[in-house]
């Protein structure tokens, strides 16, 4: 049995990770963390990582807000706590912390947590390899009207994967409201769409002269993401210190 410490237990996914666990014999969530104490959950939640008392516990589980990172990886380290980390918007300078944690324990993040995200990413990699020296390629996500950071963290990790199979130097383009000229040649450009319930959406677009192809994920509830996390709190205890990531726990499946 693994025994859980949820990071943003309140929120949207702390709800289906919360109802993910209570159907997998192998997890228990043990406390949860949120600055909204009064959620309906049947493990107690304290409003800090400093503030918990009296849990044992195997492997935390992070889908909160950055403002969260520094308190949460710094209880992980000084508990040698594995730590599944699935907050998006981190800064560069939290990533570099995340780095140095992932010397001492293991750390598993991802952008997205879903299994068909990640095949849609190696798709991606082999469309790049095929059409990336000749075709324009852009990435338009979608999401609901509540979310705070943009482009999303899937878009990025999309991103990021295209461009290591390029061969040319590649900038992102975000923003193209400030100038005046063609599309450059060595962009890809990200578009964030906000709006309503949307759950996720991501596609890669490859324009070419005459044709278009196109690579698309569509998110239907947010309980693939949780089960994805729960699975990968599962398969990271154990592990030895490291960064992990999707692509490590599915080459293993
Ligand atoms: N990696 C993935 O696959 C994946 C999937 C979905 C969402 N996410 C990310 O997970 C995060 C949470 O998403 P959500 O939809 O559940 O958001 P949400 O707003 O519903 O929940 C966030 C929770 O964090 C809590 N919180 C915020 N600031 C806090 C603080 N300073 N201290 C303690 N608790 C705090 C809030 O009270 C809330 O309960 C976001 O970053 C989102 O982008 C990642």
């Amino acid at each position: 049995m693994v025994r859980i410490i949820l990071s943003g237990c309140s929120g949207k996914m702390g709800e289906a990770v919360t109802a993910c666990a209570q159907q997998n014999d192998n997890v228990e969530i043990v406390a949860g963390v949120d600055i909204y104490t009064s959620a309906l959950r049947d493990y107690p939640i304290f409003p800090a990582f400093d503030e918990i008392s009296g849990i044992e516990a195997d492997a935390v589980i992070d889908f909160s807000n950055p403002a969260v990172f520094e308190p949460m990886i710094d209880y992980c380290v000084k508990n040698s706590l594995p730590a599944v980390i699935c907050t998006t918007g981190l800064s560069d300078e939290q990533k570099a912390k995340m780095n140095e944690a992932a010397k001492s324990i293991p750390v598993f993040f991802s952008g997205n947590m879903s299994l068909g995200v990640n095949l849609m990413i190696e798709l991606a990699k082999t469309a790049t390899r095929v059409l990336g020296g000749s075709f324009d390629i852009e990435i338009v996500e979608q999401h609901h009207n509540r979310k705070i950071d943009a482009p999303s963290g899937t878009a990025l990790m999309i991103a990021d994967a295209i461009k290591g199979e390029l061969d040319k130097e590649t900038e992102y383009a975000f923003d193209r409201t400030q100038r005046r000229e063609p599309r450059r040649k060595n962009e890809i450009g990200i578009h964030a769409v906000r709006g309503g319930t949307i759950v996720g959406e991501h596609e890669v677009i490859f324009a070419g002269n005459d044709e278009i192809v196109k690579i698309s994920h569509s998110a239907r509830s947010k309980s693939l993401f949780a089960t994805g996390a729960v699975n990968a709190a599962v398969w990271l205890t154990g592990k030895q210190s490291g960064l992990y990531n999707m692509s490590d726990m599915i080459s293993e499946v």
